[in-house]
């Protein structure tokens, strides 16, 4: 398939996630009128109105494969979004990587203080979970606790959590290209696999029944991260909507340091490639896991 043929299918995908995330949030996260309004707000200026949604579309567009209701897999791709709003509101702070802008806005420590940034993103990281345990998301209680359990173990010292560990780390130390890898798996890959995984569990795939998407998954994941890397190198920051060269400046081992930009652009687009190779099994149906998977090494934002 040339990918050409579904910029219309891609960009009509991406508009419509955007609206029903932010749809969602806004339904989820009203002002209480009391002493707490601050934190709703910080939680509303943190997830509403901006980012490419791209953990909730690989849910609905995963799910779509199966006929999976798209309201359902909306409810989980917020919960996987609140989980990674929260990452982001976190690693933006001044003891991590200390950003003022994210997503064309100042960032919620900017927009607020460090005190409720930091309890924006507690809040949002519980919300993920309230939301995959609600009977509302889904009526069979053994798919919710497949699906907290499959993003609980994504966020964690097992996933986004501990390659951010890995990341700061990797500030003070020389890493080789293996754990460089095995650092962008946890800290981006872990969430994006766990979207294309919970589109699975809500089409009630069986872990036998997913090999093929996890390959993709984890090509996609880390051609993700590599894209990431470039566009801190030569990204424009006006359309990223976030401050960029911040990895050379940290001294950070990223793909770009350990390959060099050209190395880096031809694995990105290898493992884009191969990530296609996985769906090979499927037809038109995962046109759209097809079109996001160039979507991911094509962007510039
Ligand atoms: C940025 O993620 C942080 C990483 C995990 C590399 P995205 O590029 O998906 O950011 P948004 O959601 O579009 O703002
Ligand atoms: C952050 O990675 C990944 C998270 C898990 C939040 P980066 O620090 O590279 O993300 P940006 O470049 O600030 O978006
Ligand atoms: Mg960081
Ligand atoms: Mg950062
Ligand atoms: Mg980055």
């Amino acid at each position: 398939m040339s990918h050409a043929s579904t910029p219309s299918l891609l960009h009509d995908s991406l508009t419509q996630i955007a609206a029903d995330i932010d749809q969602e949030f806004d339904a989820l996260l009203k002002l209480p009128g009391d002493a707490r309004d601050r934190l709703y707000a910080a939680m509303r200026h943190a997830a509403i109105g901006g980012g490419k949604r791209l953990r909730p579309l690989l849910v609905t567009a995963t799910a779509a494969l199966f006929h999976v209701n798209r309201a359902v897999a909306v409810r989980v791709g917020t919960a996987v979004e609140a989980i990674h709003v929260y990452s982001l509101v976190h690693d933006d702070l001044p003891c991590m990587d200390d950003d003022d802008m994210r997503r064309g806005k100042p960032t919620v420590h900017r927009a607020f203080d460090d005190a409720t940034a930091v309890l924006a993103g507690d809040s949002l990281h519980a919300l993920a979970f309230e939301i995959l345990a609600s009977p509302q998301t889904h009526p069979d209680p053994f798919v919710r606790g497949e699906l907290v359990s499959t993003l609980a173990l994504a966020s964690g010292p097992e996933g986004m959590a501990g390659g951010q560990m890995m990341d700061i780390e990797a500030e003070n130390a020389t890493f080789d290209l293996q754990t460089v890898m095995r650092l962008q798996a946890l800290k981006t890959g872990a969430l994006i696999a766990a979207s294309v995984e919970m589109g699975a569990i809500l089409g009630h795939i069986p872990p036998e029944g997913r090999t093929h998407l996890r390959g993709y998954a984890r090509d996609i994941g880390l051609a993700f991260q590599i894209a990431d890397d470039i566009l801190d190198v030569e990204g424009d920051p006006k359309l990223a909507g976030k401050a960029l060269q911040k990895d050379a400046d940290a001294g950070k081992g990223t793909f770009v340091s350990l390959m060099g930009l050209e190395r880096a652009k031809q694995q990105a687009e290898v493992l884009v490639a191969k990530a296609n190779e996985h769906l090979s099994c499927y037809g038109s149906e995962a046109n759209l896991l097809r079109a996001i998977a160039y979507y991911i090494t094509e962007r510039d934002r």
